[in-house]
């Protein structure tokens, strides 16, 4: 018979720790992985963008999909991509359900929550991503378009979300996402309206998630820097006209296939809060806490040099 040495020992009790380790991370992500499967994940916005991207993304998990947005037409030609996309894949897949609302119309929630509810009987996943930008100097913008830009990208998550809530609550389980930005951890100029807007969601989401987790409700936020979308198309200015440019730090932003891969990461791990930015924004997020007064000094000479001419 073998004499098993001391260092013989201690190498098989390390093999066999690393061994248990990776087998544990390995059924932890099956686990999350079969998670989704049939899941109800409700998207707003998923007519464009990021919320197109993220329709795709849990579809393609095996997700059940309720896809919402303002335009009918727009949302049925996402849903018959994601039908067509999947047609030859081996991944069970569901036809998604689309249910059609303004946002800021936050009077409309409760009976936009009982649409959603009576698609599926339930939601697992509700992912809050609909949202308006804005550009304009605060001299020049009119008190209604900051009043709706947070109609729409606070009052109207925050109107869902609570008539949502009960029956998550009920069923014990839940996971609230919403896509804030890095503008909701950072100010900077020309974009009061917008970055007051995602200030608010990140503190009553922060506020949320420490409420609710006792009813097995995970919250997550979500903080992306620029992606490739229509957003600066989208955004209102200063007299509520349509902005209409695809500004170059849009046009050189993340690909929002990337951004909607790291939403569904942030799902599976339910992880409570994400910032998905470059190294300048990263480190401009910590130096607004760890030395405010040089931060501040740099968004005003940003402003002197990006100074805009009325209502652009
Ligand atoms: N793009 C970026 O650089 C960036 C960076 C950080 C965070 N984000 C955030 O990412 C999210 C998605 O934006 P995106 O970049 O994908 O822009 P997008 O392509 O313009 O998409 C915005 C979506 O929001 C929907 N929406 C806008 N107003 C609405 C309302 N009143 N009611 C219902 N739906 C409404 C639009 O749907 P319909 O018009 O079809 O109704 C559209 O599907 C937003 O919350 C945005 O703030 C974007």
């Amino acid at each position: 018979m073998e004499r098993v040495t001391g260092g013989g020992v201690q190498s098989a009790l390390l093999l066999a720790s690393v061994g248990g380790f990776l087998l544990y991370r390995l059924l932890g992500r099956l686990r999350a992985k079969a998670a989704l499967q049939d899941a109800v994940v409700v998207i707003t916005g998923a007519s464009s963008g990021l919320g197109k991207e993220c329709a795709r993304v849990f579809h393609g998990a095996g997700a059940r999909l309720v896809l919402c947005g303002r335009d009918a037409g727009r949302l049925q030609q996402v849903v018959e991509e994601l039908i067509t996309s999947t047609r030859d894949k081996k991944q069970q897949t569901h036809v998604p359900s689309t249910v059609i609302f303004d946002l800021s119309d936050t009077q409309l929630m409760d009976r936009v929550a009982e649409d959603i509810l009576k698609c599926y009987g339930r939601v697992d996943v509700l992912i809050n991503n609909a949202g308006i930008s804005y550009r304009g100097n605060i001299l020049d913008t009119q008190l209604s378009v900051q009043r709706d830009v947070m109609e729409t990208n606070y009052f109207g998550p925050v109107a869902l979300t609570q008539a949502l809530l009960p029956s998550m609550v009920r069923q014990h389980t839940g996971h609230i996402v919403v896509i804030s930005s890095v503008q909701g951890k950072i100010a900077i100029p020309y974009r009061s309206a917008y970055a007051a807007s995602k200030h608010a969601t990140q503190a009553y989401f922060d506020c949320l998630r420490a409420e609710v987790e006792r009813y097995g409700i995970f919250v997550t936020v979500i903080s992306p820097g620029y992606i490739r979308t229509n957003l600066s198309v989208n955004a209102v200015t200063g007299d509520g006209s349509k902005y209409g440019v695809v500004d170059t730090t849009t046009a050189t932003g993340r690909d929002p296939k990337d951004v909607a891969q790291a939403v569904l990461k942030a799902v599976r791990h339910k992880s409570k809060d994400v910032v998905l930015a470059g190294p300048l924004p990263t480190a401009a997020i910590y130096l607004r806490t760890l030395w405010p007064a040089l931060f501040f000094k740099l968004m005003s000479s940003r402003a002197r040099k990006e100074h805009k001419p009325k209502n652009t």
